[in-house]
């Protein structure tokens, strides 16, 4: 890989993901805009804090003067959009900042990077990519017989922070369609792993157990997700972003469906193993049925078929050494936690970054 990324929410858990990636193997520079939400975190990109070659950039993906900026100045080789607001329960209390951020932002960065390949040497234009991150939510819900979702399944979103994802996928699309800009759209399945905010279920469960506080399901907890580890989807995309075909959407799953009751299970079951002096074994006991999400999506299962015989990505990462992991990786981040917990993550930008953030000008 040559050339800069501009990476759009990569303070987040996916984005931070795969910035550390991207750095870690010095695949190519990056610059990191981030509005740095409740769901940024510079803490996450601590790791990087030396790096000449990661450049943070706090803001919106719809302040069009910074972005022109930003593509002016570093040129990037592609534009990687992970910037959204993403919790389903969030976007049912409060669905504006959904609309605003997953589409107006989508639309307002859209156009930006537009008018910025349009002035590129054809051959830079040629070889540019916007890829844009996307969910399996866009699709709706699955019934236990329906097969997995595939790419030419028709979306039929269900909540608002679905119908929001849905409508920056149609937009990007157009954007390809009407304009010729080089798009590539991933609609991938839960993630899970280092870095996830804990209002997500996976990290709520594994920080209440350890404090013996209840582990809420809503509903009767047979609800069925598809999940993927973090680190699988980070290489997912960087394979798309090398390999895929301008204009072409990729579904990314981790061909791993469990009931939410069986996943919690799963997750105390290792709590009891890797905890085995805490006085809230078995954690098990911590399960507490509350009521459900309104308008909850029963099934969700994704078709890897198009990117596995096209661009030969698939998962490595089995569902229980991937939980293994990430249970291992929250008790031994106990500080990120708490930071996060308490708003001190906030901080972090004052005390240990503020050197490193470029200033619009
Ligand atoms: P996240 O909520 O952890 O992170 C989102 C990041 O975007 C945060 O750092 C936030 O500060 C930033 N942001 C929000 N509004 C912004 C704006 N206007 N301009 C710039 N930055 C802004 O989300 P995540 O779980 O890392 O998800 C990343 C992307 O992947 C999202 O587009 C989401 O829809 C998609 N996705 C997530 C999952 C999942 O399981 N988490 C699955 C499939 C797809
Ligand atoms: P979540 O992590 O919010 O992801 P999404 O809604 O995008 O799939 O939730 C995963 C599943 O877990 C979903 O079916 C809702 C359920 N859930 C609970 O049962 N209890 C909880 O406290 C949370 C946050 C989620």
């Amino acid at each position: 890989m040559s050339g800069t990324l501009l990476v759009t929410g990569g303070a987040g858990f996916i984005g931070a993901n795969f910035v550390l990636t991207v750095r870690e193997r010095a695949l190519a520079p990056v610059v990191n805009l981030d509005a740095l939400t409740y769901a940024g975190n510079l803490e996450s990109l601590a790791a990087l804090a030396a790096d000449d070659a990661h450049t943070f950039v706090k803001g919106g993906i719809g302040d069009r003067a910074l972005v022109a900026r930003l593509l002016r100045e570093h040129r990037p080789r592609a534009v990687v959009n992970f910037a959204a607001e993403s919790h389903v329960d969030r976007s049912i209390h409060a669905p504006a900042v959904f609309i605003e951020t997953n589409i107006n932002g989508t639309f307002a960065l859209l156009e930006t990077v537009l008018a910025y390949w349009k002035e590129l040497p054809s051959v830079e234009q040629k070889s540019f990519r916007f890829l844009h991150i996307s969910t399996d939510e866009v699709y709706g819900s699955l019934r236990r017989e329906d097969p997995p979702f595939t790419e030419r399944t028709a979306y039929a979103p269900n909540s608002p922070y679905a119908a929001s994802k849905a409508s920056a996928d149609h937009l990007v699309r157009a954007c390809h369609e009407t304009y010729g800009l080089p798009t590539l759209t991933t609609n991938c399945s839960n993630n899970y792993g280092p870095w996830q905010f804990p209002e997500k279920l996976i990290p709520l469960v594994i920080c209440n157990a350890r404090e013996g506080k209840p582990l809420p399901i809503y509903g009767d907890g047979k609800q069925i997700r598809d999940w993927l580890y973090v680190v699988d989807h980070c290489e997912a995309l960087l394979t798309v972003l090398e390999e895929g075909r301008a204009g072409e959407n990729y579904n990314i799953g981790g061909r791993a469906e469990r009931t939410n009751i069986s996943l919690i299970k799963t997750l105390c079951n290792i709590l009891d193993e890797m905890l085995p002096d805490s006085p809230h074994r078995p954690h098990g006991n911590l399960i507490t049925h509350v009521d459900d999400r309104p308008g909850h999506d029963r099934r969700y299962a994704v078709d890897n078929g198009k990117i596995k015989s096209q661009l030969g990505w698939k998962p490595r990462e089995k569902l229980v050494t991937g939980l293994h992991k990430t249970v291992r990786w929250y008790l031994d981040h106990q500080e990120w936690i708490d930071h996060v917990r308490s708003g001190a993550y906030r901080d972090w930008l004052d005390l240990n970054y503020a050197k490193r953030e470029e200033v619009a000008r």
